[in-house]
This record gives C-alpha cells, structure tokens and sequence, in this order.
C-alpha cells in the first residue's frame, strides 16, 4: 500500500489509518464494535474518509447528493423555507438557518441566495446561516468558502452549544446515513453483534465476527426488534441518534428543522427483501457490500430508518409535522417558481437546466422516491407554523 495524502482524491489506502484501526481492535480484546469501525473510517480525526481533504461529492468524487445535481436542490428547499422563517420572525431579534452535515457549504449558499430573492428584505435582513461542523480543518474549509461570500452573514462553528437559545430553522441533507451505525444479526434464535477483527479475508485486512451482545443501553433496544427473521437477517442501528436529536432539541428555544435522507419506513427495514442489511460502500460511484474494502477512502453509508427516527424524537418532545417522499416535498416546493415560469412566458437556458435539475430531484422512480423528508418542530406551539 502506497500514501497519498496530497491528492485530491487519493486512491491509496493509508497505511496510518489500517494501523490506527489495527491497535485499536487490538486494545478492546480482539472485537471492535462496528459503529466504532465505521467512526474511524470515516471519522478518524485527520484521516477518516470525511475528515481527509479530498473531493468526495460530485462527478470527481465517489457519489451524488440532490446538491450536487444543480442548484434546484437549494431553490426549491429555500421556497419551502419561505413560511418557517417568515412565521418564526414574527418576533424580534434574530433568526438563525442552521445546516449540520454542510460539507462543502454548497446547499447553505444555494439556499441563502434564493432565500435573499424571495423573503422580504426586512426579513432577510435578520436572517443569519450557521453551519454546524465538529471538525477543525472542515470548519476551516466552510470559513473560506463562507468568508469569500459574505463572511457577516455566514457563521461556522463546532457545535450545538454556541446555538444556545436561538431561534430559528435546521436543515440537513444526508447527515443521518452517514453517522456510525451498530449492525446486529439474527443467528439461531438470538440478535448478536456484528463486530470487526483483524486479519484477512476476502481480500481485505479486517473480518467481521459475531459477539453476544452485553452492552444494557444496546439490550434495551434489541429487545424491541422481531424475533422471527429468516436466519442471518442483517440490520443496521444508528445509536448516536438518540443524542443527536436530544443535543438539537435542547439547542434551540424554537426550532423547525428538515431532515432530508434516503432510508425505510412503514417496517420496510425488516422486509425480506433488506436481509443483507442496507450498509453500502462507495468509491468513485461504485457501490459494494463490503465495509472492510478500501477504509478510508471509501464512504459507508446506512438507509435511514426514519420509523425509529420519528419514534426517537417524539420522545425528545418534537412534534412531527410532516412526514414525504422528496417527489412530493418538492413538487410542492416548486408550485411557486413553476407559475413564475409560466407567467413570464420565457425559458432560458439556465430555467432549462433548473428544470431538468427538478426532474432527476423529484422523480419518484428517480431520487424523488427514495429520499424521503421530515419536517418537525419544538418549542413551537401547534398551528404556529
Ligand atoms: C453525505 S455528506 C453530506 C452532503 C451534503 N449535505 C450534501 O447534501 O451535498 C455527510 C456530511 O455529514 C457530516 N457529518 C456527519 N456526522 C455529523 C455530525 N454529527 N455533525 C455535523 N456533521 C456531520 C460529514 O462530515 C459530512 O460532511
């Protein structure tokens, strides 16, 4: 294996982060949880697939988000927006867009340029973006980005805390697929835990193995799942949710947010047809079952399972008000800039490209069916929106 660090995208395998990961396993006994697995490879502080500068998102990168499609993605999210933000500068003083997961910031500025276009300047003039980062060289990479655009408006910090009591609206386009998940198998009877050893097989430098699992928070959930599944049924459970949306909750004093993601619901995680589980690998937009292949140059990523997302945060005092695929949010969403395009009469190119963008975002056989969007609220009282 050869370093690449330099690259923009580098093909090689860091031989630092297989160590790293190596000694890790090695310390806890021989078997690493999977979630832990999943953080270092795609998290390690300087090395992990998310953390490494490289182009991950786009043509030159590995997959493609509804952002990368054009700039539709972030017109018609911001239309959307419009009513939330509007309602919620009823009062005074400011109002905050937050995004968690902005990678490369280009929803955020996407958004913010519509919204400066459709809401009214006495709003919009209240209106501030934050970006929700944890990691330092990401931060400073937004910053720059942010910075080049309009740095009073643009604000770039590393968590919830620095939110505290705002009021405002969140945003967040496929961060929940990518946050570590735990994969349990249903074997002979009983949920075991998939975790990770070291060795070879199948070409590559780390194994799974199946554990008893002992871990009580961990139990608890087990023992909420069916327990009539063919056996070797494979799934995947986010347990960092809990807190994420706890930590979101207790940010804002009023919060609507929109959760955007590709993921199960109505049970569909158990259907025979999601044996394997969902947990996919991407390079260079070449996806694979196998997380051991090409660690930190390669994405993992777990469908959503936005029943378990929307059990979790009911019981974290949000309200759910909306629960679609993408074809209907924005199809919805579009209604507005549809009928200015008619009444105008005219159809550039860049209108021509836009709809085009629409077409690929909200067709339900397209990435309109499989992406799925929840809209909740807190500390907002019902029918305040
Ligand atoms: C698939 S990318 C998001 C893509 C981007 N939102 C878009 O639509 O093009 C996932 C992003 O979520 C970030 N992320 C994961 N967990 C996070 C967390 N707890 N807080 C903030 N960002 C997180 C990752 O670093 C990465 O930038």
């Amino acid at each position: 294996m050869t370093e690449q660090v330099d690259d923009a995208h580098p093909r090689q395998v860091n031989p630092l982060l297989i160590e790293s990961i190596r000694s890790e396993i090695q310390a806890v006994g021989g078997a690493l949880s999977f979630d832990r697995y999943m953080e270092l490879a795609l998290y390690h502080p300087e090395l992990g697939y998310y953390t490494h500068p490289r182009t991950r998102i786009g043509k030159a990168g590995d997959f493609i988000t509804s952002v990368s499609i054009g700039h539709c993605f972030g017109k018609l999210l911001a239309r959307h927006l419009v009513s939330p933000i509007s309602k919620l500068a009823a009062g005074s003083g400011d109002i905050v867009l937050v995004e968690a997961g902005a990678e490369g910031g280009q929803l955020g500025l996407d958004v913010m340029h519509e919204l400066e276009d459709v809401l009214p300047a006495s709003i919009y003039d209240r209106l501030c973006y934050v970006a929700i980062e944890p990691f330092p060289s990401k931060r400073e990479h937004l910053a720059k980005v942010f910075g080049d655009v309009d740095a009073d408006r643009f604000r770039v910090v590393s968590g919830w805390q620095e939110l505290a009591g705002s009021r405002g609206v969140l945003i967040a386009n496929e961060i929940l697929d990518a946050m570590p998940v735990k994969r349990l198998r249903w074997r002979n009877g009983s949920w075991l835990q998939i975790c990770v050893a070291n060795g070879e097989q199948a070409g590559s430098v780390f194994h799974e193995v199946e554990m008893p699992i002992e871990n009580p928070e961990l139990s608890e959930v087990v023992d909420t799942l069916p327990l009539t599944l063919e056996d070797g049924f494979t799934i995947e459970l986010n347990m960092g949710l809990k807190g994420w949306l706890h930590d979101l909750a207790q940010a804002f004093e009023m919060l609507y947010c929109c959760l955007i993601d590709y993921g199960l619901c109505e049970g569909e995680v158990f259907s025979p047809a999601r044996k394997s589980g969902t947990l996919r690998g991407y390079l260079r937009h070449q996806a694979h079952d196998c997380p051991f292949s090409r660690p930190g140059i390669t994405d993992l990523t777990a469908h959503v399972d936005f029943d378990r997302v929307m059990a979790i945060a009911k019981t974290t005092g949000f309200n759910i008000i909306n629960f679609t695929d993408q074809h209907r949010f924005l199809v919805n969403a579009a209604k507005s800039w549809l009928l200015e395009i008619e009444q105008s009469g005219a159809m550039d190119d860049e209108t021509r490209k836009l709809l085009h963008q629409f077409q690929s975002l909200s067709h339900p056989t397209m990435m309109g069916g499989v992406f799925k969007v929840l809209e909740m609220t807190r500390g907002i009282p019902d029918g305040f929106l």
